[in-house]
């Protein structure tokens, strides 16, 4: 508990004497008697751990308080007692008060002297805008950036014990999907491969940080349909991250074979991506830009592509003109901590640091990250080539780029569809440390693996 009350520390001293209120969010309902699971917002798990549902966070003057909805005796019947609010109260070092108490409190600091931050939920987004005496869209204002600057400030570089955290979720990551691999086999189903890899999780308290990615269209970036038949000669893309128990993130994406081995093209595919993949991690360390990072990434998958066939020119004069970003429509990774893209809830303020913003060139527009790295933050590196029906076959770029594809070329690879390869990694003093190691990432080693199963 002691590394709550040292995040509180740390976020107050960069605000004075700026009170914060933050929503921990009600759970969302799916129809009157049943709701979603339940997760709270990752600043209040932040700064107090994991908080009820209906929670709310202020601090204010060196006073750390906890409002809270009191669990009915109906609440307890269906669905236990709860918490106890001395429990809380002692892990947290804070008073507890009733939630019917909250507005008294606000008020009587001044409802408009208050920093907020915006919530996921709508109800709790409500309901703070009610108390701060606010329009529902009114976040945003200078008080509420400096919070917001401040949170992202401490959350961007891991304490000794998020990174504990995260390690753990790596590790729940790194296992679930050995357990997935195990599960591939010609003829059984995609969703085969989800309960392999679900059962690791729920048997550890975990969930999953994202909705599984578990397809053999892996040139759909995000495919959130699970449930084709495994078919020999396939690749099967598994991008697929454990929430661990205390509510960090890890995020994972392997491309393994269906049949245990790649075929020539899936390979040549392959070995460009993971080329990639280790370029890439060779740079990391404190002061590189992440920007350099992403343009390595895309040097590497054009030089590929040119060896394939598929691209002609130079690797300079293709980038500028975007040619690779066809193949790797998004950005080399992200931020990663209590979510899986950390922080993205501030827009750009975690992402993108000040005097920096996205650019709006096709690919690098999806570029998550573009900060110097700095010892203690948590990114993901993940390359990857894809071939996508939606932009090979648009007439208009195929007449504007016929110089510079070879779509005779691309046709021999479309069948290899989409390759994506992602680790998480720590910014050290001297480089960077994986924190989902373990998994292999060389296509001779997966298919010795995958010989195992
Ligand atoms: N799974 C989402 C991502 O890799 O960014
Ligand atoms: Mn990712
Ligand atoms: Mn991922």
């Amino acid at each position: 508990m002691a590394c709550y009350a040292e995040r509180r520390r740390r976020l107050i001293a960069q605000l004075s004497d700026l009170p914060v209120i933050l929503a921990n969010g009600w759970e969302r309902l799916r129809n009157p008697s049943n709701t979603f699971n339940f997760r709270g917002e990752s600043h209040v798990i932040y700064l107090a751990g994991q908080l009820p549902p209906g929670a709310f966070l202020t601090l204010h003057n060196g006073e750390v308080r906890i409002y809270l909805e009191p669990v009915s005796v109906e609440d307890a019947v269906w669905s236990g007692p709860g918490e106890s609010w001395s429990v809380l109260a002692n892990l947290h070092e804070a008073s507890l008060h009733p939630l019917s108490e909250l507005s008294e409190y606000i008020a009587a600091v001044g409802a408009e002297k208050w920093a907020s931050l915006p919530v996921q939920d709508p109800r709790a987004q409500n309901y703070l805008c009610q108390l701060l005496k606010r329009t529902p869209d009114c976040h945003g204002d200078e008080r509420d950036r400096r919070l917001a600057e401040a949170l992202v400030e401490c959350r961007l570089i891991n304490d000794n014990f998020s990174i504990g955290e995260l390690r753990s979720a790596g590790y729940l990551s790194v296992e679930a999907h050995l357990a997935g691999m195990r599960a591939i086999r010609a003829g059984k189903d995609e969703c085969d491969v989800l309960a392999a890899m679900m059962r690791v999780l729920n048997r550890a308290g975990a969930s999953v940080s994202f909705a599984p990615i578990i397809t053999m269209s892996g040139e759909r970036l995000h495919q959130p349909h699970v449930g084709g038949t495994l078919q020999d000669g396939a690749l099967l893309l598994i991008d697929f991250g454990a929430e661990n128990a205390a509510g960090w993130a890890g995020d994972i994406t392997n491309t393994w074979p269906v049949a245990g081995k790649f075929t020539r093209e899936q390979r040549a595919v392959f070995d460009i991506v993971t080329k990639a993949y280790h370029e890439c991690v060779a740079m990391l360390k404190p002061g590189v830009r992440y920007l350099d990072v992403h343009m390595r990434a895309a040097e590497i998958l054009t030089a590929g592509l040119m060896d394939l066939g598929i691209l002609r020119g130079t690797v300079s004069e293709l980038i500028e003109r975007d040619a690779h970003a066809f193949f790797f429509p998004h950005g080399i990774g992200h931020l990663m901590g209590l979510d899986v893209h950390d922080m993205e809830d501030l827009g750009d303020i975690a992402g993108y640091q000040k005097g920096r913003a996205r650019s709006k060139r096709f690919g690098l527009n999806c570029l998550r990250l573009d900060r110097d790295l700095r010892e203690g933050m948590v990114l993901t590196i993940e390359p990857g080539l894809y071939f996508i029906p939606e932009l090979l076959d648009d007439p208009q770029i195929r007449s504007s780029y016929s110089d510079c594809i070879d779509w005779e070329k691309v046709e021999l690879y479309r069948g290899v569809r989409g390759i994506r390869f992602e680790r998480d990694h720590l910014i050290t003093a001297g480089g960077s440390e994986c924190l989902t190691p373990g998994l292999p990432a060389d296509a001779a080693e997966i298919e010795a693996l995958m010989a195992q199963r």
